[in-house]
């Protein structure tokens, strides 16, 4: 890419990013790097074995003889609120009080002088339980009566039992949905380091420093200004650690507290997995009626998700499933219902695409339906059924920045696609083992938190007398490359190199009453707010070159390393130490807010979202119809990323969006037995794509004509979650190679994921 500014690391650059040698050659700093605290001590979560229970006994006698052993915390020690709920409902205690609710639940925690003593000493506590009725998937709880852990939603327009009764044709089914282990590499951890009076500094891997903040503060009894939240990276988040983590830090603050110890907490990679929550798995009862042009005319459905035994984001994820249920197509009459279900599992969460992934593959589900029940290319249908400008989401939004038809266009002729379709087809009518399928989906995604709040952001620049540049804002760096993409914008507003700027951790002591980094809006975010604190400092340094260098404020332009001053020009560095000099302000806070958005719940209207992300992927597979594997042959990906802020970066987020959506709906199974018990915690047992599983031949391609219609950050739309669901088109492949089986009389209808065991049970199924 060229540098159109003539500064190294401009917006619109392929800037490598700040931390990738750091990364590769394993001196970036994680918080299990950091130097420790002299006299830190560790600590252990002691999990329950029991689904569902009351705690008849606790006997920690031979925890507290173990070796090294400070002492245990239990319920009874939390002595100002036992509850890191993120949405006010008080339903997520820390430790167990009294009852446990899901296999795994913490009900302890040991600390000791090493996390080895830790770890053994946990493993002596005789914890006894009077069990009772549990409930472990989404289903089961709808019969056994369990409830819902928040509200459930509706959205609704038209008349859907009028459009659905004059349909020509009604296709019904239901959809199992897997979850997925978020799998971050640097699992989750927490350092609290106690200080003077009640202060209390925590480091900890996490995507929301202000929550962990506020949560800590409300579990210690103190204020919030008492608190310091630190994190300079994570190890991977993938939402992950938008709430998860707030348990982590609490335990180690309340311990810190109690014994005057900075406490570290990192939990094993099995403990991690079992503990924390993941993404909602659904059953989804959809039915759907199209006319003889495949031509959708209403749509119905109920997502059952399994929330776990809180609501956590519960309520948020479920309704972005609604959300994307239409993916991009219109749906003339239409009703779609949630049911966020109590189950007796842990609490799931935020996982990229909050939600929306579970929505939008039933969309597609659907397409498929109608396709094969008319004998069509799935291809030709969605291209029949995707919005056009004008017409209303279900949750009646208009959209107005609809480019997919161009991203279909492009990418149907750079992938070859009806070429290669052809042959597939041609392979499969040969008969032999080893069937193809190929698929072209597409992904509309909307960007916001719907939590209209969240949408605000803040950041903080100063300017040293030196000329160098610290720049903080409230977001979190967790691989994507957000640090990279606000400094660039900071650089090309003030025309100096990447290099003058130094990213600095992100503190609550900086940036205040930030939002999660998440909803893809890192950028958009905290960009435009760190773009307002240049702005602002910018101002006064034109005021100051005028009126020093005697030109008109129009004569003071920003260039490539100085500052024009009508015909010269200043090396930024001088016209810095003459400001300072002179006591103008080098130092600014930031503000932004997205404009536009409203969204009211209750009637399911409004404009949820500022705009959308769109995007396309075509995938071709091979499966071996005698043992159920697969490869990805091929996939080719045009993806909308705006006016893109960094080449490079961008394609990186689909890359690795596309795989870990890929392996969702592949290898990934999540498996409780009927105990409640999570028996998949591992590697060993838990399988994530491997650098062999990426597609043999991949090509991405970013829509590098697209403009944000909206006034964002540049012009540039949010990348994190989009690309995710791209991995759907290697799912609809498997579809079809396996539905070639049965002479594509029908669907395969894979529930997700489609491990090669499922492949084999549904090849068997269509063959008998
Ligand atoms: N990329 C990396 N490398 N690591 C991550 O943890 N998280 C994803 C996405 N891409 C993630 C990632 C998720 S879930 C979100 S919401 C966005 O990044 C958050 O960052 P952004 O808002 O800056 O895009
Ligand atoms: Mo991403 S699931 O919004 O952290």
């Amino acid at each position: 890419m060229s540098e159109p500014t003539g500064i190294k690391g401009g917006a619109h650059s392929d800037t490598v990013h700040d931390s990738a040698i750091k990364h590769v050659t394993g001196r970036a700093e994680y918080t299990d790097d950091m130097n420790e605290p002299s006299g830190l001590v560790h600590a252990c979560l002691g999990l329950s074995d029991c689904a569902h229970g009351k705690i008849a006994d606790m006997d920690f006698s031979d925890v507290l003889a173990s070796e090294g052993v400070l002492g245990v915390l239990t319920a009874s020690d939390l002595a100002g609120v036992n509850d890191v709920s993120p949405n006010g409902l008080n339903d997520d205690p820390i430790l167990a009080d009294g009852h446990v609710m899901f296999w795994g639940q913490p009900v302890f925690a040991v600390v000791a002088l090493t996390r080895d003593q830790a770890r053994r000493a946990a493993q002596k506590a005789r914890i006894s339980y009077q069990p009772l009725p549990h409930a472990i998937d989404p289903i089961a709880a709808r019969e056994a009566d369990m409830g819902y852990v928040t509200a459930p939603m509706t959205l609704r327009r038209g008349d859907v039992s009028a459009g659905m009764k004059s349909a020509p044709h009604r296709i019904r089914g239901s959809f199992r949905i897997g979850g997925q282990d978020h799998f971050y590499l640097e699992g989750q951890i927490a350092i609290a380091v106690p200080g003077e009076d009640d202060e209390m500094t925590v480091n900890v891997s996490t995507q929301h420093p202000s929550e962990v903040q506020h949560m800590v503060a409300h579990v210690l009894g103190v204020p919030s200004h008492s608190v310091v939240v630190n994190v300079r990276r994570m190890g991977g988040g993938f939402g992950g650690k938008e709430t998860q983590m707030n348990l982590f830090a609490c335990v180690a603050a309340v311990a810190a507290r109690r014994w005057n110890r900075a406490v570290k907490i990192r939990p094993d990679r099995d403990d991690d997995m079992i503990a924390t929550g993941k993404r909602h798995d659904f059953v989804v009862d959809y039915e759907v009626g199209f006319d003889d042009q495949g031509r959708i005319l209403a749509v119905q459905g109920d997502w059952y998700a399994r929330c776990g035994f809180s609501a956590d984001l519960s309520g948020p994820v479920t309704d972005r499933a609604l959300f994307h249920a239409d993916n991009a197509y219109f749906y003339p009459d239409v009703e779609l219902r949630s049911h966020p279900m109590r189950t007796n599992t842990v609490s799931n969460t935020a996982f990229r695409g909050f939600g929306g992934p579970q929505g939008v593959i039933v969309a597609e589900r659907m397409i498929e339906e109608i396709a094969y029940a008319l004998g069509r290319d799935p291809y030709e249908i969605r291209q029949r059924n995707l919005y056009r400008n004008g017409q209303l989401t279900p949750y009646h939004q208009e959209v107005s920045d609809q480019i997919l038809p161009r991203i279909f266009d492009e990418l149907e002729r750079s992938s070859d696609y009806q070429k290669r379709r052809q042959a597939v087809l041609d392979w499969n009518a040969r008969g032999g083992v080893i069937r193809k399928g190929i698929a072209l989906t597409p992904v509309k995604f909307g960007i916001s938190f719907t939590a209209t709040w969240f949408n605000q952001a803040g950041a903080l620049i100063h300017i040293y007398a030196d000329g160098s540049i610290a720049l903080n804002h409230g977001g979190t760096e967790m691989g994507q490359g957000l640090n990279t993409k606000v400094a660039q914008i900071v650089a090309e507003a003030f025309q100096c190199d990447l290099s003058r700027i130094k990213i600095t951790r992100t503190t609550t002591e900086k940036v205040p009453n930030t939002s999660a980094t998440a909803a893809s809006s890192g950028t958009d975010l905290n960009g435009m707010a760190a773009l307002d604190a240049a702005e602002q400092i910018k101002s006064r340094l034109v005021e100051f070159v005028a009126e020093r260098w005697q030109v008109r404020q129009e004569d003071v332009q920003f260039i490539p390393g100085h500052i024009r001053a009508g015909d010269r020009d200043i090396p930024f560095n001088e016209v810095i130490s003459a400001a300072y000099m002179a006591r103008v302000q080098l130092s600014a806070a930031g503000f932004y807010k997205t404009p536009k958005i409203h969204w009211d719940r209750a009637t399911g209207r409004g404009r949820p979202f500022y705009y959308f992300a769109y995007g396309a992927a075509v995938s071709e597979v091979s499966v071996d119809t005698l043992t159920g594997e697969y490869v990805i042959d091929r996939t080719d990906i045009l993806h909308d990323v705006g006016r893109s802020l960094n080449p490079a970066l961008d394609k990186g987020q689909i890359e690795g969006g596309f795989v870990q959506g890929a392996g969702w709906l592949t290898c990934e199974e999540l498996w409780w037995d009927d105990q409640g018990r999570l028996r998949t915690h591992a590697p060993s047992t838990y399988k994530i794509p491997l650098a062999s599983d990426r597609p043999r031949i991949f090509n991405v391609q970013l829509a590098d004509w697209s403009e944000n219609a909206e006034r964002s950050i540049k012009r540039s739309k949010a990348v994190g979650e989009p690309p995710f669901m791209l991995g759907i088109s290697v799912f609809e492949a498997i579809n079809m190679a396996v539905a070639s089986v049965g002479g594509y009389r029908e669907p395969a209808r894979l529930d997700a994921p489609a491990t090669p065991e499922r492949v084999l049970m549904a090849i068997q199924r269509l063959t008998s």
